[in-house]
């Protein structure tokens, strides 16, 4: 193993030495979840922190959500560390020893990990101010659970003044161990696109079909239609899926009328570009043409709400050499068809970015459920591991830009 920089080794003893406070900072932000654009408590905390360690707050408007600026000691690059800071709807069930105080609102996504380490290697960067050669932009981001935080960002133009040279995010992740981060080049998390149908008949009595254009048959046969679009239009080498998960017709339990019309609503998830324009069309071509062979009118709603998360290939060695520079085990994960808004700064401008996986997975400490299950629960250690992966990435790619 290459020795390590003298860079690494400082972050690792601010990471042993500090563990403690990353925790409590762990804590209590688990203790005290918020919903989407209602986190005003969880600002306020990150705002003091930042603000103690000397970090500036950039004055950009926002309600929740924050954004903050450290300069170092000489000039260089500008690099963005973004961590997503919403909870979710769900009732804690967790084995953890200091949950939810906030009934019926949990992290149970795991946004506080994310919080908590970027905390901490905001505290490692400011601490090291003298060592660094450009500047670090924090981007504590709202509302992710809805896809609509990093839209949000955007819009204030986050990655101008100063501008961005390169973007780091990370989510923990309960399928591979504490102690390892998943570093993948090309693509980790799917695009997700939206999709809503309209199946236009003619309703009546349900005795008396003859007199009806029933909308419900010509659903039916569009559901199971659309299915051949994986399994016949999409080569096996690349990865879809269509799920339709709402279907809406008729009133209460009524058994013997026909509606009008058929509302259906689904998803569709994909990694590459040409296979979601091919989907699109595909399923508008479906819906449409069976709604006219059944004497229906149909139409299609398609979406396009988030991108792919796709790591830009020129961050791969610096990505590398941050998670081994901060003492953890870098993996190569299979990506997963779950859909993040991070994709949204990456997509909408010329920024490279690279998203990490944080492993969570613990299961004699019953660290082992997914991704907003009420029995979620990180694994402690994480913290301080995702704090030192972040800072690292700042050094990393300070040094990787300023070569080039
Ligand atoms: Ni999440």
């Amino acid at each position: 193993m290459a020795e390590l920089t003298a860079v690494a080794q400082k972050v690792r003893q601010y990471m042993k030495e500090h563990e403690e406070e990353f925790l409590e900072r762990f804590r209590h932000l688990h203790q005290h979840p918020e919903m989407s654009f209602q986190e005003y408590e969880t600002t306020a905390y990150i705002r003091e922190k930042l603000t103690e360690w000397g970090i500036e707050i950039m004055d950009v408007g926002l309600e929740t959500g924050v954004i903050g600026l450290l300069r170092g000691a000489k000039e260089g690059p500008c690099i963005a560390l973004r961590a997503d800071i919403d909870a979710l709807p769900v009732t804690e069930e967790s084995t953890i020893g200091y949950p939810s105080l906030n009934k019926g609102v949990m992290h149970a996504c795991g946004h506080d990990t994310h919080m908590a380490s970027l905390l901490g290697g905001a505290q490692i960067l400011a601490a090291m101010r003298d060592e660094l050669c450009g500047s670090v932009k924090f981007l504590f981001q709202p509302a992710e659970e809805l896809n609509l935080g990093a839209k949000k960002f955007m819009e204030l133009k986050c990655l101008e003044n100063p501008k961005v040279d390169a973007i780091f995010g990370m989510h923990n992740s309960p399928e591979i161990p504490t102690g390892t981060v998943a570093v993948k080049n090309g693509p980790l998390m799917a695009a997700v696109d939206r999709i809503n149908f309209t199946i236009k008949g003619k309703g009546g009595h349900g005795g008396i079909p003859q007199r009806n254009v029933d909308p419900i048959v010509a659903a039916a046969a569009i559901i199971q239609a659309a299915q051949t679009v994986v399994s016949r239009n999409t080569s096996p080498i690349d990865s879809a899926v269509i799920s339709i998960c709402n279907v809406k017709a008729g009133e209460g339990t009524t058994n013997n009328v026909t509606p009008d019309e058929v509302k259906m609503y689904g998803t569709v998830r994909t990694y590459r570009k040409e296979v979601e324009t091919m989907i699109d069309r595909r399923l508008h071509e479906i819906t449409e043409s069976i709604s006219a062979a059944y004497g229906c009118e149909g139409s299609l709603e398609y979406i396009y709400e988030l991108a792919v998360t796709e790591n830009n290939p020129t961050l791969y060695d610096v990505a590398y050499a941050a998670v081994t520079g901060a003492g953890a085990q870098p993996v190569d994960p299979v990506p997963s068809t779950g859909g993040e808004d991070f994709s949204e700064y990456t997509s909408k401008s010329d920024v490279p970015g690279f998203f990490y996986w944080l492993g969570t997975r613990n299961e004699e400490n019953d660290c082992r459920y997914s991704w907003h299950s009420p029995h979620f629960k990180a694994d402690e250690p994480c913290i301080a591991i995702g704090a030192g992966t972040y800072a690292m990435s700042v050094f990393e790619a300070v040094e990787a830009l300023t070569k080039k």
